[in-house]
């Protein structure tokens, strides 16, 4: 498998994506992009600032800020002008409202010109948000779209929280969760959809492992059919 190809994975919150996506992107050697953790920063760029009210001054924040991603020992740490805000951009107030603010304009078109840059690497990639198969890579090599029940959804995501020793309440997540999807899915911009062509997984009854082989199993067999059509 020498191509190196471009993974798109989009889907809701809880769906499985940011797990399937680092795995898969380990095992290929690639670099990994939450996309999601550059909507959140800015959100939580906005709170603190307390500007949350303000486009004007939220775009200028997503415009301005320079926002690096590092992946190390499995975790994306999240840089804003050098400070470390990674642990900030997964509470409760980013929760709520990361879904308003990128759905503005303004605040996408620099972190999507951001994102499409991050291809320019001599290595594949694989990046998991909302948009990508269909607005940053729309020529992705590979697209996968990740569903689950929100039932099942919202469990992980407690399991999450718990793992990290933060007690949560179930319905609230489910609640939060739900206000999100709806927001993400009927937004005029880049709204969270499946592209024509990509390949969906309901991950409600199989284990991370089951979906992790059946993605890479796609990406190699679309980077053999790429690898003989060049040969031919
Ligand atoms: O991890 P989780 O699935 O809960 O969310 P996330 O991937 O961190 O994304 C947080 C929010 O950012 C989403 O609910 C979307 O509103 C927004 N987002 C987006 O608009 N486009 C993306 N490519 C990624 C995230």
């Amino acid at each position: 498998m020498s191509k190196k190809l471009i993974v798109a994975i989009d889907g809701p919150a809880g769906s499985g994506k940011s797990t399937s996506a680092k795995l898969v992107a380990q095992q290929l050697g690639y670099l990994y992009v939450d996309s999601g953790a550059m909507y959140r920063a800015v959100t939580f760029l906005a709170i603190r600032k307390n500007v949350l009210n303000n486009n004007v001054e939220i775009i200028k924040l997503a415009e301005e800020t320079e926002i690096d991603l590092k992946f190390a020992d499995g975790k994306t740490y999240v840089f804003t002008n050098g400070e470390n805000i990674t642990d900030y951009i997964r509470s409760a107030a980013v929760n709520e409202n990361v879904s308003i603010v990128s759905k503005i304009y303004g605040v996408r078109k620099p972190l999507v010109e951001k994102q499409k840059a991050m291809s320019n690497i001599n290595c594949g990639i694989v990046m998991e948000g909302r948009d990508i198969s269909t607005v940053v890579f729309p020529n992705a090599d590979v697209k996968i779209f990740l569903t689950a029940s929100i039932e099942k959804r919202a469990e992980r995501r407690v399991k999450e929280y718990n793992e990290k020793g933060i007690g949560v309440d179930v319905n609230e997540i489910k609640q939060n969760i739900s206000q999100r999807d709806k927001l993400d899915t009927t937004r005029e911009l880049s709204p969270l959809l499946k592209a024509k062509d990509a390949i969906e997984i309901d991950t409600s009854k199989v284990t991370i492992e089951e979906q992790v082989e059946k993605i890479l199993k796609i990406v190699k067999e679309t980077a053999d059919k790429r690898n003989n059509k060049k040969k031919l």
